[in-house]
C-alpha cells in the first residue's frame, strides 16, 4: 500500500514516517517547506502525481496561541485544507486520515469523552478542529479521524517532550495545574493510527493511551523513571501554577479532557497500553 504523510516534518509526522518504514511499506512523506497542504489545487494535483492508496494527514498548525493571532491561517490550514484534501480523495476512492484533538471540548463533563459527544471547543484552535473535523466527514463519509492529545516524543516543541530535560537541569519545576487528560508517546500514536487504518476504520476514533494524568503526575512518573535507570534528576519539587500563571500559556485549555479509548482497542483488537508504559519508552528512546 503506498501512503502519503503530511505535515512530515512535525512531531507525530515523523513517527508516522519511521512507523511506514517498520512496516515496510511504500511510502511518501512531505514536510510543510515541501508541501503547504493549504495551497490552492495542491490536493489534486499531488494525489494525481503520488497516487497514494492512503493519505494521513498530520499537518497542522497547532499552537493555540499562534491560532488565537492567526484566526485566518487557523481556518484555512485546520479546517478548509482538511475538507479540500478530504473531498479529493473521495473522488477516487483514496483513503484519508485526519488527525485532530480533546482541544475540541470544554473539559465540562465528569467522564472521559466519548467519540460521538458533542464539541464544544474554549479557543480558535480548537474551534477550527471541530469544524475541521466535520467537514472532513461531510466532504468524505468514509475518512478516518485520529484525535490525540497530550503528544509527547524525541524533539517535540510540546511541554511533555521537553519534561526529561527539564527535570534533570531543574530544582523546581514549575507547571500548569488543575488539568486533566489523556496523553500519548508519539510512537504509540502512530502505532494506533496505522492499525486503524489497515482496519479499514471509518469515522472518529480517539488515539491515546490509557488511563488518566495530570502534568504533576506525568512529571513524577518521569523523576521515578529516571532515577530507576540511573538518570541524574535536579528536580526535587513539581510544583502546580493556575494556567494563566504560565508563560505562553494565555489561551484557555479544558480542565478535564481524558479521551475514551474502548471504541479503538474493540476495533484494534488489543489493549493500548498505559501511558506510563509510552512514558518508559520515551525515556528508553531518548536515552534517559
Ligand atoms: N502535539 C500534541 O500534543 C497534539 C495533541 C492533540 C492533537 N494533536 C494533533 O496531532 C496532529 C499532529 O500534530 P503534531 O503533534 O505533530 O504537531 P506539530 O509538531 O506542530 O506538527 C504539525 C506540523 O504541521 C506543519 N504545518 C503547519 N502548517 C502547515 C501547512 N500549511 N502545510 C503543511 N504542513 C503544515 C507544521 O510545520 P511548522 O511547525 O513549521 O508550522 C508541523 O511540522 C495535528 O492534527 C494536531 O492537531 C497534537
Amino acid at each position: 500500500m503506498k501512503v502519503l504523510i503530511l505535515g512530515a516534518g512535525g512531531l507525530t509526522g515523523r513517527y508516522l514516517v519511521r512507523e511506514y518504514k517498520r512496516r515496510g511499506m511504500e511510502a511518501v512523506a512531505y514536510t510543510k517547506q515541501e508541501l503547504d497542504i493549504s495551497k490552492a489545487d495542491i490536493a489534486r494535483d499531488t494525489l494525481a502525481k503520488e497516487k497514494p492508496e492512503l493519505v494521513i494527514n498530520s499537518a497542522s498548525l497547532t499552537s493555540l496561541e499562534i491560532c488565537e493571532g492567526n484566526p485566518v491561517l487557523s481556518r484555512k490550514v485546520n479546517c478548509e485544507a482538511p475538507e479540500e484534501w478530504a473531498k479529493e480523495c473521495g473522488r477516487d476512492g483514496t483513503r484519508f486520515v485526519h488527525l485532530s484533538t480533546d482541544y475540541i471540548f470544554d473539559g465540562k463533563k465528569s467522564a472521559a469523552y466519548l467519540p460521538g459527544d458533542l464539541a464544544s471547543p474554549l479557543s480558535r484552535y480548537g474551534k477550527d478542529k471541530a469544524e475541521g473535523e466535520k467537514r472532513v466527514l461531510r466532504a468524505n463519509p468514509h475518512a478516518l479521524i485520529v484525535r490525540l492529545a497530550w503528544v509527547f516524543g524525541h524533539g517535540g516543541k510540546t511541554f511533555m517532550s521537553q519534561l526529561p530535560g527539564i527535570l534533570a537541569e531543574k530544582k523546581v519545576v514549575e507547571l500548569a495545574g488543575g488539568r486533566t487528560g489523556s496523553c500519548t508517546y508519539a510512537g504509540e500514536a502512530s502505532r494506533i493510527i496505522f492499525d486503524l487504518a489497515e482496519k479499514r476504520a471509518e469515522g472518529i476514533f480517539h488515539g491515546v493511551q490509557a488511563g488518566q494524568t495530570t502534568w504533576k503526575q506525568f512529571a513524577e512518573k518521569a523523576v521515578e523513571l529516571m532515577k530507576a535507570g540511573g538518570r541524574r534528576v535536579a528536580c526535587e519539587e513539581v510544583r502546580e501554577l493556575p494556567l494563566d500563571k504560565i508563560p505562553g500559556l494565555q489561551v484557555p485549555r479544558p480542565a478535564f479532557s481524558p479521551l475514551d479509548i474502548s471504541e479503538t482497542e474493540k476495533v484494534l483488537g488489543r489493549k493500548i497500553p498505559p501511558w506510563e508504559k509510552g512514558l518508559a519508552e520515551y525515556l528508553k528512546e531518548i536515552g534517559w
